[in-house]
């Protein structure tokens, strides 16, 4: 198309905030275009190299255009893209995604995240016969209602009351409650107060960038069982990132039901779900006309592409130090940052775990969502912002950071260079 304006004049034009994809709510003076990705960096239309903090929102784990996950589309395009049904890269994923994940007996794929943990809530509710999804506060679980609930929560309802973060979703003030998460004392008055009507505790292990308390999910599980209700572990960012097999091997803990996204498609559209099997089975189609039918189809879930990609990027993550590396990029990542803020005199901290960072400006112990709340988000979006003009890719509603098997210690050394240049223009 000829066009008189610029591409970031187009984009302003076509998308609401000039964004195609939603968050970022970037100044529209800010908006590049990106056309090329490759290994931990993007190149904008214009040309401008970007250090690549955000990888897809963390779904590019296995670095941009990685050659494997290349090679692995290029050989299945010319054999078709989607065929809606089952097939040989989608059985073969199964498998493997099995093999690591206890609480996945049986799956199905699905192509978002947002998509994986609605199946899990719908089948959850449908198991039990309860409508309430118990959820902790500031976490999230994709667009769907649960997942946007108490996200960006003032912190000043008491719990286990929701609050509506996105308008348009008023059932979630029915179907939902609110805890804080890391309280397990929390947690168990809630169960105790609604167990009957409470269908399955949704959660992120690793929420957001706060790590749970030693014991704390052990604990959850044990409460889960204690009151019955069903345990959902959203395992769409820490799948395959804290270790292969995500949470669960990271922490021990088995939930009843898991969802997937992210990491696991190596960059392309894909979600998953599994469970305890006979959970799992309420999606088996010669059901339909009973009430214990869970309707489930995804056009796109499972299409030779994706699984391609996503055979691919296990194969890159199954390689000798994969986890190992991550972790000790992380550490030193979050050290890093930590003497950058403490040399500037800076109060903060840098929280996560594995390739995970997260800038909170607040000396307090971050547990939970109102304690990270508690750093001043104003200081932290200007410092994100100053980032993204330094050409460090990221997303600015968040802190957070993500790596990626591509970063290395020059990438890392490149950040710090700049994170001290966007401290410097902030303090
Ligand atoms: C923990 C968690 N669950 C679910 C999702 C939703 O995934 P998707 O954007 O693929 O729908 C996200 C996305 O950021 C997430 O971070």
């Amino acid at each position: 198309m000829n066009s008189p304006l610029s591409p970031d004049q187009r984009a302003l034009e076509a998308f609401p905030a000039g964004i195609a994809n939603g968050e970022y709510g970037l100044p529209p003076e800010e908006i590049v275009v990106m056309e090329k990705g490759q290994g931990c960096r993007l190149w904008s239309t214009e040309g401008a190299e970007f250090l690549d903090m955000s990888m897809g929102w963390g779904s590019v784990l296995v670095g941009h255009a990685n050659p494997n996950v290349v090679a692995a589309v290029q050989a299945q395009a010319p054999n078709g893209s989607n065929f809606a049904y089952l097939n040989s890269q989608s059985l073969a994923l199964a498998e493997e995604i099995r093999s690591i994940s206890p609480a996945s007996e049986r799956l199905r794929f699905c192509a978002s995240g947002t998509e994986a943990t609605m199946y899990c809530q719908r089948l959850a509710r449908a198991f039990t016969g309860r409508e309430k999804i118990l959820k902790f506060e500031g976490a999230y679980h994709g667009a769907n209602e649960a997942g946007v609930t108490s996200l960006f929560a003032s912190g000043k309802v008491n719990f286990p009351t929701p609050e509506l973060t996105s308008a348009g979703t008023p059932a979630a003030a029915r179907q939902l409650l609110v805890a804080p998460y890391n309280d397990i004392d929390a947690l168990r008055s809630i169960l105790s107060e609604y167990k009957d009507e409470t269908a399955a505790i949704l959660m992120e292990p690793l929420q957001r960038c706060t790590p749970p308390r030693e014991g704390y999910l052990q604990a959850v599980r044990a409460a889960a069982d204690e009151f019955g209700v069903l345990l959902i572990f959203d395992e769409v960012v820490t799948g395959f990132r804290l270790a292969y097999g995500g949470a669960q091997e990271y922490y021990g803990v088995v939930p009843d039901m898991v969802a997937y996204g992210k990491a696991l498609g190596g960059g392309y559209p894909i979600g998953a779900f599994g469970g305890r099997a006979d959970i799992m089975e309420m999606v088996n189609e010669h059901r339909i006309g009973g009430d214990d039918y869970v309707w489930m189809a995804s056009t796109l879930g499972g299409n030779p592409i994706s699984t391609a990609a996503a055979n691919a990027a296990l194969g890159v993550f199954r390689s000798e130090g994969t986890y190992n590396r991550l972790h000790g990029m992380g550490q030193q990542l979050r050290e890093k940052m930590g003497a950058k803020l403490s040399d500037r005199g800076i109060t903060g901290q840098i929280i996560g775990d594995g390739p995970l960072a997260q800038v909170v400006f607040s000396s307090d112990p971050v547990f939970d969502y109102r304690s990270t709340k508690k750093g001043d988000s104003e200081k932290g979006r200007a410092m994100m912002l100053a980032l993204f003009r330094r050409r460090v890719f990221l997303n600015p509603m968040g802190t957070k950071l993500y790596l990626s098997v591509a970063h290395d210690d020059a990438a890392i050394d490149d950040l710090i260079e700049r994170f001290d240049s966007a401290l410097a223009e902030i303090h």
